[in-house]
């Protein structure tokens, strides 16, 4: 535990199988598929930022405006919050809106995997908000129930936010089960502040994840660099091209990487050949989109009510209050 006044960072105890052994598992899967959480080095999050500034993301612009309109209603919303747990909170550019407006002593809880992100973020915000604490929590946020259970807390007081359609990366039994977990350790009073990505024409939600420059391109194949780099895998980069498609039965966009020839990569840290066949892909993310009835049913199985909806003014993102 490094600490220094008013931050502590809290590492998780049992981070489950690390790097090494879901590359192993996932790339030797009948379906190959590399856990979205790898995403985020320290590359990975500089890239992520440059996809939040990007003409075609709308997702990062839409939250922004809505939680900037509504800042005062959302943080009377939460009420006489003291704790504010944030779940896969990286920048935090966009929680500082709400920081603004809500006054008083404010314990912030900020849960994420890439420690240099929350250190740097932590300190940022300790220089901009004198009476703010930070335990931040380096944390898989599937994990991090538990841990926000050991700092006990009075009814009311916590307020957990999950922005950004982060949920959108879970599949619904995954997203359910966090939910419950966090209903567990929440007591009547809590809320959620959960950010949903809403369903929309293709025509605007593939370009979101196929940019003309190229930013996300990169962020997809930096999970074989950072096998290359990490595990002494041999991937050809220029081999591999990045595919994002909208697939309107299931709601989501999946992201693939596409291997371009027939190939055989060695990657030397895991003793491992991997072979694929021209056209075969590694299956690296989804983005759900959502609509009430879907995002009732994941929270709703969990024991949680929606209170109130704030859209932005095209309609395209949804910050939802849960309790
Ligand atoms: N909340 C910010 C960042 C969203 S990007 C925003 O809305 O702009 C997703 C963030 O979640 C990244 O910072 C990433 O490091 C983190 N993250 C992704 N998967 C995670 C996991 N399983 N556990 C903890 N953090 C995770
Ligand atoms: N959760 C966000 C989304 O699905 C952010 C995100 C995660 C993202 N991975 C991404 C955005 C890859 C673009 C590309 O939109």
């Amino acid at each position: 535990m490094a600490e220094t006044g008013r931050f502590t960072l809290r590492r998780s105890p049992d981070e489950g199988p690390g790097f090494a052994e879901d590359i192993r598992a996932g790339l030797t899967a009948v379906r190959k598929v590399i856990p979205p959480r790898y995403f985020y080095d320290e590359l990975g999050s500089a890239l992520f930022d440059a996809i939040c500034r990007l003409p075609e993301y709308y997702v990062t612009r839409a939250e922004n405006e809505l939680l900037g309109g509504y800042r005062r209603e959302i943080a009377a919303a939460l009420g006489g919050v003291r704790r504010l747990v944030e779940l896969g909170s990286g920048s935090a550019r966009k929680t500082r809106l709400l920081l603004d407006e809500l006054a008083g002593p404010l314990e912030y809880v900020p849960v994420d995997v890439d420690v240099s992100m929350l250190q740097r973020t932590g300190h940022e915000l300790l220089v901009q908000y004198p009476s703010l604490t930070v335990s931040a929590l380096s944390y898989d946020f599937r994990r991090a129930a538990r841990a926000v259970r050991s700092m006990a807390a009075p009814s009311g007081s916590t307020s957990v936010l999950f922005l950004g359609s982060t949920i959108g990366n879970l599949d619904a039994d995954e997203a359910t089960a966090l939910f419950r977990d966090l209903r567990a350790v929440l007591n009547p009073g809590d809320t959620v502040l959960l950010g949903a990505d809403l369903r929309k024409p293709k025509a605007i939600l593939e370009p979101a994840y196929n940019d003309a420059l190229g930013v996300t391109a990169a962020f997809n194949l930096n999970l074989l660099q950072r096998i290359n780099r990490e595990l002494g895998g041999q991937f050809d980069l220029r081999s591999f091209a990045h595919r994002a498609f909208f697939d309107d039965n299931l709601s989501r966009i999946e992201m693939h990487l596409v291997s371009l020839r027939e190939q055989t990569v060695r990657i030397e840290g895991l003793g491992l050949e991997v072979s694929f066949t021209e056209g075969e892909t590694i299956h690296t993310e989804n983005s759900y989109k959502y609509d009430d009835e879907m995002i009732g049913a994941l929270t709703g199985k969990a024991g949680f009510r929606i209170e109130k909806k704030w859209m932005d003014t095209k309609g395209w993102f949804a910050e939802y209050l849960l309790v």
